[in-house]
C-alpha cells in the first residue's frame, strides 16, 4: 500500500529519493512527501497528489542534508490531504516518521497523548508514533522507537529519523514489509526491494518485531529482546530495466507484452528431458507431498483466480482433492484440518496481509505449507515450508497480468509434479509439458494481434456493463476478465460460470449488456454454445473467444476473437490475454491511467 523509503548517505538525496519513490508509486499514490535533516534542522515537503508533484516542488529547494525519508501514501485514516501525507512529525518538529500499515489502537494513544499536552496536526494513525518517540526520547532514539512500538497494535513498516541523532535511520516491522540494504551508495530502508534495487541487489528482510539501525556504512538488526542478529542477505534477481517502462506507455502494456518471456522464465530449467518436473524448492518436503491427501489453496485477487484454475489442474492431473479459498475468509473459519492436508499460498508480492495472516493461522496447526510467490525473499516465501518462485520479474502495474499467466504455468508444473508422485504416466506428463513449452509462442501470436482487440474496445467502449462467462478451466478466466475490466476502466463487469446464468444473472441481459464467452474447443464446447444461445435469445450482444479455425462459431456470435489451439488444461493461459488487452484499451480509451487505478494498490498490506 504506502511506499516507504529511507536513505542515509552522501548522494543527491532528493533525486535519489524521488527515483525510488517513483518505483513504489504503484503501491499507493494519493499523496506523497519527504523529510530531510539539514544543518538548519528538519525540513519537509508534502503534497496532495502524485509523486511528480512532489518532484516539482523539490525543484524549488536546495536540500543537501542526510538522512532523508520519502513516502507515497494510500490513505487509510484521514483523506489524501497535505497534512495527512507522510512524514508525520512530533510537536517540536525533530522526529519524522513514514509508515505503511494501520495502527489499530491509535485513537486511544492519541487521546492519552493529547491529555499529556501533545499537539496533533493530522488525522492519521501514524502521527501518534512520532509523538510517542518524542515522549520516550531520553538520549537514545533506538530505545525511544522500541518503547513506542511496544504500545502499537496493528501493522507497521516504518522508518524514523531525528535531528537528535542525524547519522541514522531506525526501521521497524510488524506485518508490513521492510527491507534494508547498505551498499556503496549508503544505507537504505524500503518497503519494497524494487525501489532500491538500482543500488544493490542484496537485501536484508526484517522479520516481525525486529528493529534495524541503519547508518551510511553499516547496520545492526535486533530482535525484540535487543539481541543483535546475524541475518543473511537475499539476492534479488531483478535488474533495473525490468522495473522501468522501456518505451511502453504503461507498465501494464509492458508486462502483458513480456508474457512470452515471463512464462518461459517460470518454466525454465524445471522440465527434464525425459518428461518430468524438477522443482528445487520442494525437494526437502517431497516425502510429505507424496503422502498428501488433500491440498487447500489460499490467495487473494487475481492470485485467487489463478488458484481456482490450479484446483482444476491439480485434481485432474494428480488426483489430489483440492479446496480453494479466499485467504481473507479462511482465517476466520472454524475449520477442521485433515491429517494429511497441505496448504498452498499463491501471491505475486508475497506480502498480501490476508494471505500472510492465513498462512500464520495454518502454521499454528503445524500443517505443511507451500508458496508460489514472485517476490524473492518476501514474507510468504520465507514463512512457507517449501515453494516455487515465479521468476516472472517485477510486476509494477496494479492490474496483475504476467504474474497470473506465470502462476498458471507453475500450477501446471506443480500438478504434474504431484501427478508423477502418483499415477500420472510419463507419456501423459510429457504431453502436458511439451504443450506448456509451446505457450510462450502462442501468447506471442495473440499479442501480435492486439490491434484487433483494440478495435473491439473502440466498438464496445460506450457500453456500461459486461458479462464474462466460461466453464470449467475458463470459469476462473471469466472471473479474471471481469476483474481486469472493472479495476482499470471502472466499467461494471460480472464474471460467471456460464451454467449459472440461468440462476439469476440472465435477468440482467438485454441489448445494452454485452457478453464475452470463452467458447474454446474443449470438453464443454457444446454446453457453452447452448449458454451463448440463451443469451443471444435475450438480445445480448455476444463476443466469443474461440479456437482458431472454428468456422461454426461465427453463427453464434456478433464478434469473434480467435486464439491458438491448446490443451484444455492450459487454455486459461491463452484465453486471459485478450481480456487483459481489452481491459487495457478500454481504460486508455476512457482516458484512465491503467497503471494507477483509483482506490487500488498493488500490494495490499492491510487487512
Ligand atoms: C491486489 C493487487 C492484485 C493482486 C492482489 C493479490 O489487489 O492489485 O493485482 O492480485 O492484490 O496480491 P498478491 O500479491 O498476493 O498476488
Amino acid at each position: 500500500m504506502c511506499g516507504i523509503i529511507g536513505y542515509v548517505g552522501s548522494k543527491n538525496n532528493t533525486e535519489l529519493g524521488i527515483r525510488a519513490l517513483k518505483r513504489l508509486e504503484y503501491r499507493g499514490y494519493d499523496s506523497a512527501g519527504m523529510a530531510i535533516i539539514e544543518e538548519s534542522g528538519l525540513e519537509s515537503v508534502k503534497v496532495s497528489g502524485k509523486v511528480d508533484k512532489l518532484r516539482d516542488k523539490l525543484k524549488e529547494t536546495d536540500f543537501k542534508g542526510t538522512p532523508t525519508l520519502f513516502h507515497s501514501r494510500w490513505s487509510t485514516h484521514g483523506g489524501p490531504t497535505r497534512e495527512n501525507a507522510h512524514p508525520q512529525f512530533d510537536c517540536k518538529g525533530e522526529v519524522a516518521v513514514v509508515h505503511n500499515g494501520i495502527i489499530e489502537n491509535f485513537t486511544k494513544i492519541k487521546e492519552r497523548l493529547i491529555e499529556e499536552g501533545h499537539k496533533f496536526s493530522s488525522e492519521t494513525d501514524t502521527e501518534v508514533i512520532a509523538h510517542l518517540i518524542e515522549k520516550f526520547y531520553d538520549g537514545d532514539l533506538e530505545e525511544a522507537v522500541r518503547k513506542a512500538i511496544n504500545l502499537l497494535e496493528g501493522a507497521y513498516g516504518l522508518a524514523v529519523i531525528s535531528t537528535k541523532e542525524p547519522d541514522k535511520i531506525i526501521a521497524a516491522k510488524m506485518s508490513s514489509p521492510v527491507v534494508v540494504s547498505v551498499n556503496e551508495a549508503g544505507g537504505f530502508v524500503s518497503s519494497d526491494p524494487a525501489a532500491i534495487v538500482e543500488h544493490s541487489k542484496n537485501m536484508i528482510f526484517l522479520e516481525d518485531e525486529e528493529i534495524a539501525i541503519v547508518t551510511e556504512d553499516g547496520f545492526r538488526i535486533k530482535d525484540r529482546d535487543q539481541n543483535v542478529l546475524e541475518k543473511e542477505e537475499v539476492e534479488i534477481d531483478w535488474d533495473l530495466k525490468e522495473a522501468q517502462k522501456s518505451g511502453y506507455d504503461h507498465f501494464m502494456m509492458k508486462e502483458m507484452m513480456e508474457q512470452p518471456k515471463s512464462i518461459k522464465d517460470s518454466i525454465r530449467g524445471r522440465i527434464t528431458d525425459d518428461g518430468d518436473v524438477k522443482l528445487g524448492g520442494l525437494d526437502e518436503i517431497s516425502h510429505e507431498l507424496e503422502s498428501l491427501e488433500k491440498l487447500t489453496i489460499l490467495a487473494c485477487g487475481t492470485s485467487h483466480f489463478a488458484s481456482m484454475v490450479g484446483k482444476y489442474l491439480i485434481e485432474e492431473i494428480s488426483g489430489i482433492p483440492v479446496e480453494v479459498g479466499l485467504a481473507s475468509e479462511f482465517r476466520y473459519r472454524k475449520r477442521p484440518y485433515d491429517k494429511k492436508e497441505g496448504f498452498l499460498f499463491v501471491s505475486q508480492s508475497g506480502e498480501t496481509a490476508d494471505t500472510l495472516k492465513a498462512l500464520e493461522e495454518v502454521k499454528k496447526r503445524h500443517a505443511l505449507t507451500l508458496g508460489i510467490v514472485n517476490v524473492v525473499g518476501s514474507s510468504i516465501a520465507r514463512k512457507t515450508d517449501g515453494g516455487v518462485y515465479n521468476h516472472a520479474g517485477p510486476e509494477i502495474g496494479v492490474a496483475s497480468t504476467k504474474a497470473f499467466t506465470s502462476q498458471l504455468s507453475i500450477l501446471t508444473l506443480l500438478a504434474v509434479y504431484l501427478g508423477r508422485q502418483r499415477d500420472l504416466s510419463k507419456p501423459e506428463s510429457a504431453k502436458i509439458l511439451t504443450e506448456l513449452e509451446q505457450l510462450p509462442k502462442k501468447v506471442e501470436s495473440i499479442l501480435e494481434n492486439r490491434e484487433e482487440i483494440k478495435e473491439k474496445a473502440e466498438r464496445y467502449k460506450d457500453y456500461e456493463h459486461f458479462l464474462f462467462m466460461g466453464r470449467r478451466y475458463n470459469y476462473p478466466t471469466a472471473m479474471e476478465g471481469a476483474l481486469k475490466l472493472k479495476e482499470i476502466s471502472y466499467i461494471h463487469a460480472e464474471g460467471y460460470s456460464a451454467a449459472e446464468m440461468k440462476h439469476g444473472p440472465i435477468a440482467l441481459i438485454d441489448e445494452d449488456f454485452p457478453t464475452f464467452a470463452v467458447c474454446l474447443q474443449s470438453s464443454v464446447y457444446g454446453k457453452m454454445i447452448s449458454n451463448v444461445e440463451e443469451i443471444r435469445a435475450r438480445k445480448g450482444p455476444m463476443i466469443v473467444l474461440a479456437t482458431e479455425g472454428d468456422e461454426d462459431i461465427k453463427n453464434h456470435s456478433d464478434d469473434v476473437i480467435e486464439i491458438p489451439q491448446t490443451m484444455e488444461v492450459l487454455s486459461p493461459v491463452l484465453a486471459v490475454v485478450p481480456f487483459q488487452l481489452f481491459a487495457y484499451y478500454m481504460a486508455v480509451l476512457k482516458g484512465f491511467d491503467p497503471d494507477k487505478p483509483r482506490n487500488l494498490s498493488k500490494v495490499v498490506t492491510v487487512e
